[in-house]
């Protein structure tokens, strides 16, 4: 594995291109900005109505409507979410033009069949590991975010020079991009979601909390320190490592550690998170994204009405002081 920075990536394919940013929620607005401050001609195509365009104009950008933006365009990055990018690239597809470049910042819906490209495009992924708040305060920084970088499909020759030159124009090469590919990507940020950092973790917490309340911990205390601590071991983790994060705590709480972790996360746990990932692979969880997305968010909406009842939340709100005690 190679990690490319912008030493050795050169800019020029983008220079003399015009860039349409499809939507203008996270990953859109940040990666519009960074282009714009990158010096690169950058259109932001918006549905009719939209809020965001008074937005985006406000911060500098030029606007235009969805086909507009893409007509105009010698790349179009597809920055809305994945579960409306069948029927977004379906709408647009006419108004490419021959030749251009495609983006995503996640590979799912190629991987996944929700959009079949015309042969004609490069299709390549720029995918910055982590939210576009913080791509855009690392290059208002000077710093940049660690990306993936992948083509998919090479029609003009063209395709990886044009990703790399993106992925340094929104500030990725600072920190460093990597290749992948479209499933690679995808497989690997689904499973992820679901099984460690943004599934597996918080109901960790949660079932921590559950048990150490249920023993006749208050609520406060079980928070705390069930909760409370995750960012600290966060940072640690970011700064040395697994571990030099162990080397970091105390001898107790290390032994803790090494004697209890595996214990929780046992050869069960692992054969599970490969059920995941099998399934994942196998396109389950894109089909059930595409009938969420259906059916209005359902089962979104109710998972976020019940999360917000438990006694864990209440705890949360009492503790930053947002609630009043009940009892
Ligand atoms: N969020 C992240 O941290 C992150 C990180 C890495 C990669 N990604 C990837 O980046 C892509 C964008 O994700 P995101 O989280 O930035 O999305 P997002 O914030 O949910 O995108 C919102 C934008 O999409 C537009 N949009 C929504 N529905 C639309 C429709 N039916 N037609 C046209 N435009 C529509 C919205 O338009 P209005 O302004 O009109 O409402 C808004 O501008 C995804 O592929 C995602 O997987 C995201």
């Amino acid at each position: 594995m190679k990690m490319l920075r912008d030493i050795d990536i050169d800019p020029s394919p983008l220079a003399d291109k015009r860039v349409a940013i499809l939507g203008y929620g996270n990953q859109g607005r940040a990666q519009a900005l960074n282009l714009k401050d990158s010096g690169i001609d950058v259109v932001v195509g918006l549905r009719g109505g939209s809020g965001s365009a008074i937005e985006a104009q406000g911060a500098g950008l030029e606007t235009a409507l969805l086909e507009e933006a893409v007509a105009s365009a010698d790349l179009v990055m597809v920055l809305a979410p994945d579960e409306i990018h069948e029927a977004l690239y379906r709408e647009v597809e006419p108004s490419l033009r021959e030749g251009a470049a495609l983006g995503f910042s996640h590979g799912l819906s190629v991987r996944f069949g929700f959009i079949k490209p015309r042969p004609d495009l490069d299709v390549f992924l720029i995918a910055p590991k982590g939210p576009g708040t913080a791509l855009r305060s690392l290059y208002l920084e000077g710093k940049g975010m660690i990306g993936l970088w992948a083509v998919e499909q090479d029609a003009t020759g063209s395709a990886r020079g044009i990703a790399l030159a993106y992925g340094r124009a929104i500030g990725c090469g600072r920190a460093g991009l990597i290749q992948s590919t479209f499933a690679e990507e995808a497989e690997a940020d689904l499973f992820n979601e679901q099984a460690v950092v943004w599934g597996g973790v918080p109901e960790l917490l949660i079932a921590g909390f559950e048990t150490l309340v249920a023993g006749g911990v208050s609520p406060e205390v079980a928070y705390l320190e069930c909760v409370g601590e995750l960012k600290l071991i966060a940072e640690l983790i970011e700064a040395r490592g697994i571990a030099g994060m162990r080397e970091a705590i105390s001898n107790t709480a290390e032994l803790g550690a090494v004697l209890g972790g595996t214990r929780i996360v046992d050869e069960r746990v692992r054969e599970r998170m490969a059920d995941v990932l099998r399934e994942v692979r196998e396109g389950r969880f894109a089909e059930d994204l595409r009938h969420e997305e259906r059916s209005q968010y359902d089962r979104l909406e109710r998972a976020r009405f019940e999360a917000r009842q438990t006694l864990l939340e209440k705890t949360f709100r009492r503790l930053r002081a947002e609630d009043q005690p009940t009892d």
